[in-house]
């Protein structure tokens, strides 16, 4: 019998062995994600698909896949997958949660730091030669111990992220569609407030929910009006979560002093994006779970689901276990 055929869409930071003693296997060796057109034409040949936030499956390419039994995307978040479609053809989605809440906490603490202490301005200041004496008022931010943090999307990450703030004796609030458990809210010393009680009162808001139609363009005109124009907002989700426009207007009118994105939208930002003409934002290319053991084990992680779906079996780590 002839072994089932998979398609990686990038090279994997781990060892494919186990998956080659079961699969036929083609990695897509590219720096750049598959084209579309590639990913429609491969889609049709194969029985398990490991893909990465960047590529788009959507109905199209799903009604053109005949033999899939499998997608395993190699990140926690799958809004480039259309989920109901793909339940609907009973393609089970596999995902890899759990494995990048500390790197991505840790990143947005990176970032969090970063913009109040304003590290990268300093950095270029330095290169600049511009350096001259130690000056009183030069590159100052605000606080961060002591200060209010605001959390929306009280999930893993945003429950880890709180976890580290309780270190820098921050008071803590959060806004999440499902208020968690007492004990929790204790243990973490968190307060649950409304979504716009946490933006008139936070020095720092970090964004840690998925992007869906409720969440597009969650913070727009109206959301940066609320918060403090001291206030530095943080972003590790999803680009669309927060609009860039607004987001250019409330930084260079000073309706808000800073903010450091990991996501943007789109992805990569385009090199003329207004943003980057300002001094007062900070942008990573999405690296938030970029630590090495963490990016190792998320591919662990997606070969695991991936190899599950080939043999049949329930994956392990399911977005739609109503496909089974
Ligand atoms: C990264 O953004 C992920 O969803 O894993």
């Amino acid at each position: 019998m002839s072994q089932p055929k998979v398609f990686i869409t990038r090279r994997l930071p781990t060892q494919l062995e186990q998956l080659q003693e079961i699969a036929s296997i083609e990695v897509w060796t590219e720096r750049q994600p598959p084209p579309y057109e590639i990913l429609l034409e491969k889609i049709q040949s194969i029985d398990g698909l490991l893909c990465l936030l960047t590529d788009r499956i959507d109905r199209q390419l799903l009604e053109a896949a005949t033999s899939l039994k499998v997608i395993s995307q190699m990140a926690v978040g799958y809004d480039n997958i259309d989920i109901p479609a793909a339940t609907s053809q009973q393609i089970p989605v596999g995902h890899t949660p759990g494995v990048l809440t500390d790197a991505t906490a840790d990143f947005a603490w990176a970032l969090l730091m970063a913009a109040a202490r304003r590290v990268v301005e300093a950095d270029r200041f330095t290169r600049a030669g511009e350096w001259r004496t130690w000056e009183p008022d030069l590159l100052l931010g605000p606080n961060i111990t002591g200060a209010t943090l605001g959390i929306v999307g009280f999930g893993r990450i945003g429950q880890a992220v709180a976890r580290r703030a309780k270190g820098f004796e921050m008071r803590i609030l959060y806004t999440s569609r499902h208020r968690c458990e007492p004990e929790l809210e204790q243990s973490l010393a968190v307060e649950f407030v409304a979504f716009d009680r946490l933006l008139c009162e936070s020095d720092f808001v970090t964004i840690h929910t998925p992007l869906s139609e409720d969440t597009y363009h969650l913070f727009s005109d109206r959301e940066f009006e609320q918060m403090k124009p001291s206030s530095i907002l943080i972003n590790t989700s999803r680009g669309a979560v927060v609009d860039p426009d607004g987001l250019y207007q409330a930084l260079s009118t000073g309706q808000i002093a800073g903010a450091a994105l990991d996501v943007t939208e789109p992805e990569p930002i385009p090199m003329d994006s207004s943003l980057l003409t300002l001094d007062n934002v900070i942008i990573a290319p999405h690296l938030g779970s970029a630590s090495r053991q963490t990016r190792e084990k998320m591919a662990n992680m997606a070969i695991e689901n991936l190899m599950a779906g080939l043999r049949g079996d329930r994956l392990p780590y399911c977005v739609n276990p109503e496909v089974y």
